[in-house]
């Protein structure tokens, strides 16, 4: 494998209502990180995976993955963003592409990490996984009223793993202000063209109790 993906998994999971951190709540018994790590694990090019996890549980995610696979942890920041740039900052050199997935993505299936990786080898600097816009999208203003009518056409649902050529993935952190919610947005910012390759529905990213009962009812029907 010539792969190292990056794992932030340091989230509270406010939206998700009170309890652990969102990373290791339970899906169908077993904590959404592990359905995670054991999804980018049997993706054969994988070489690396770097968790980062809340500060206080990184001895527990240690050995909650340790039967999992390999894989080194180490604590997260305040923002998604500092979370991915801990991880980066472990990676051992050798991985010239590095990914970045959301725990959250827990049953994201191992042929779209295989998929976003082949994308970056075949030449790409940086690759995010989308899926068309189901919804109309309006603009509102004030008082939540409309302005206008986005042309759907034109958008695109961003998923993870987002793959960067590594050096590419490091200068954007390096170059680095306001947190953003995703790293492509960041090499957005280097003026680097960012590709997009066909998504996944399973890649949900599991944020309100609705997307884990439904992440349950997938993983019952054999995701
Ligand atoms: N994440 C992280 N470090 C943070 C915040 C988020 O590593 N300081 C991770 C989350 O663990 C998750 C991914 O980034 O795997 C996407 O974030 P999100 O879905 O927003 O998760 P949370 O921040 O945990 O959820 P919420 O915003 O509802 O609190
Ligand atoms: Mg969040």
């Amino acid at each position: 494998g010539d792969v190292a993906v990056l794992v932030p998994a340091a989230g509270a999971g406010v939206r998700l209502g009170p309890g652990a951190p969102k990373a290791l709540r339970p899906l169908a018994g077993e904590p959404l990180l592990v359905h995670a790590v054991r999804r980018i694990a049997a993706a054969p090019s994988v070489h690396t995976i770097v968790v980062a996890a809340p500060a206080a549980d990184v001895g527990a995610v240690r050995q909650l993955l340790a039967p999992v696979a390999p894989v080194a942890v180490v604590a997260g920041g305040a923002e998604r963003q500092a979370s991915v740039a801990a991880a980066l900052a472990a990676v051992p050199a050798g991985p010239e592409i590095v990914l970045v997935h959301d725990a959250a993505r827990a049953l994201t299936p191992p042929e779209l990490v295989e998929s976003v990786a082949e994308a970056v080898r075949a030449g790409h600097d940086a690759v995010v996984p989308v899926l068309p816009v189901v919804d109309t999208i309006k603009e509102v203003g004030a008082g939540e009223v409309v302005l206008g009518t986005v042309d759907r056409s034109a958008l695109r649902a961003v998923q993870t793993p987002q793959g960067f050529r590594r050096s590419v993935l490091a200068a954007a952190h390096e170059a680095a202000g306001d947190p953003l919610t995703d790293d492509a947005g960041l090499v957005e910012k280097l003026g680097v063209p960012v590709v997009c390759v066909p998504g996944s529905e399973y890649a949900l990213k599991v944020t309100r109790p609705f997307d884990l009962a439904l992440a349950e009812h997938l993983l019952a029907i054999g995701a």
